[in-house]
């Protein structure tokens, strides 16, 4: 029998076909050019991230989303990140051509990640970013943030054209398709999470106001870019914080993306205030996505027009078929396996190997070390192998400053793609 991962992947709305059913999730690079003074040289990309998605075109990854793009360079997740901001002086369709094409080299698809860090924007970045509120993001994991205020109706319409500018260059530079980052806490999923959100006019108090925002963001991309581009989302299928995006909530959130053409809904969950990227449940564990009960419930609700991709701690063969077969998702989403193992998907589909090597990296240092591994990639070096105890201890010695490895690593240098060092 042919394995569900090798069967191709027809997005409806746009009519693209993805080669196989991986994706690659967005991963922060943090490999473009970065100034704190002169926010023109901040977001360009360079020779290393173009490199570093060569190598990613080269192993057989159905779609390759690119890692988180602002859309404003003063709101960014961490510095060094790709930009796409139209105040910038560069010319944005040049600067994303190479890696787009490099990306697409071998036949997958390519997908832009459009995002805004809103409160979660790091102090040293941004000391007053706007959100969907006035509630701080409080300190964490050797990050501080500063005070947000709520984006003025005015602020709202410009990052809604942002969004829509963002996705007309994707598609210009040659990208198959944009996906709006609403999940992890950042400005989207502030304006969907009621626990943040303190809004009482139209973005704020209901679902249907605090969705509105995600869904003109959708509406203004359609309209920008022709039929056959991809409109993805990347949603949490929980905020798994009190008073955040509930699973029902998500639920109706997503039905609603479908009917507005979204092509591509991908599944996660957390904030920076609850990061979900391990196991919490037993059940979980034996099929290995973190979310894969979240999104059975969400797809189940969905007529089929939108594929459906679970994002999050997949690491064998088996579980990975298990969950198409399953019906809980149409793609398998991956991450932190590919910094290590660029060809992983290559090597799953052709048999050399059954699952991902395993990490042995605490949970709570596995971000970091995912960073070093995509760097030594992007940068032509040996790259890290993190089951090997050797390297690991080094490699969480040189990220957490802790010399004794005696010591527990306690995760507060780095729990999410939160550290804002710019990798070298
Ligand atoms: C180094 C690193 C950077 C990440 N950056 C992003 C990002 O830019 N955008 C995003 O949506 N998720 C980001 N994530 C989350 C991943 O896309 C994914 O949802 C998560 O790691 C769980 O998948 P995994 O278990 O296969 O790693 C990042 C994760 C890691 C490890």
């Amino acid at each position: 029998m042919t394995s569900p991962l090798a069967q191709s992947i027809t997005f409806s709305r746009s009519g693209k076909v993805a080669p196989n059913a991986f994706l690659k999730s967005a991963m922060t690079e943090r490999l473009c050019t970065f100034s704190k003074e002169d926010l023109n040289e901040r977001g360009k990309p360079t020779t290393e991230y173009d490199h570093l998605y060569k190598v990613w075109g080269e192993g057989e990854i159905g779609t390759i989303i690119l890692g988180n793009i602002p859309i404003d360079r003063t709101a960014l997740e961490a510095a060094g990140n790709a930009i796409i901001d139209r105040r910038s002086s560069w010319d944005p369709v040049e600067a994303f051509k190479p890696v787009v094409a490099a990306s697409k080299a071998h036949g997958s698809l390519v997908i832009g990640q459009l995002t805004h860090g809103g409160r979660q924007c790091p102090f040293d970045v941004n000391d007053h970013p706007v959100s969907s509120g006035d509630v701080r993001c409080p300190d964490m994991m050797g990050m501080h943030f500063g005070q947000p205020r709520p984006a003025t109706l005015e602020e709202i319409d410009e990052l809604v054209e942002a969004w829509a500018y963002g996705a007309e260059v994707l598609y210009k530079a040659g990208a198959d398709g944009a996906q709006a980052h609403a999940a992890h806490g950042y400005l989207l999923s502030q304006f969907l999470s009621a626990r943040v959100n303190t809004r009482t006019d139209d973005y704020g108090g209901s679902l249907d106001n605090r969705r509105r925002l995600v869904f003109r963001v959708i509406e203004a991309i359609k309209k920008r870019v022709p039929k056959d581009f991809i409109i993805g989302i990347k949603m949490n299928s929980a905020d798994f914080s009190e008073g955040g995006l509930t699973p029902d909530e998500a639920k109706t959130v997503a039905v609603l993306l479908e009917e507005a053409g979204v092509d591509l809904i991908e599944l996660s969950g957390g904030t920076y205030e609850s990061m979900s990227f391990e196991h919490k449940k037993e059940s979980t564990k034996k099929r290995e996505g973190y979310f894969v009960e979240f999104s059975e419930a969400i797809k189940s609700a969905l007529k089929g027009t939108a594929r459906v991709c679970v994002t999050g701690g997949f690491r064998s063969k088996e579980a990975m078929e298990g969950a198409l077969l399953s019906g809980a998702t149409d793609m398998v989403g991956l991450a932190r396996p590919l910094c290590g193992e660029p060809y992983l998907c290559r090597d799953l589909l052709s048999g050399k190997v059954n699952a991902a090597k395993e990490n042995k990296v605490p949970a709570a240092v596995q971000t970091g070390t995912a960073i070093a591994q995509l760097s030594a990639i992007a940068h032509n070096k040996p790259i890290p192998d993190l089951s090997d105890e050797s390297q690991t201890n080094d490699l969480v010695a040189a990220i957490t400053g802790k010399k004794d490895e005696s010591k527990p690593v306690d995760g507060h240098e780095d729990r999410s793609y939160v550290s804002t060092e710019k990798q070298e």
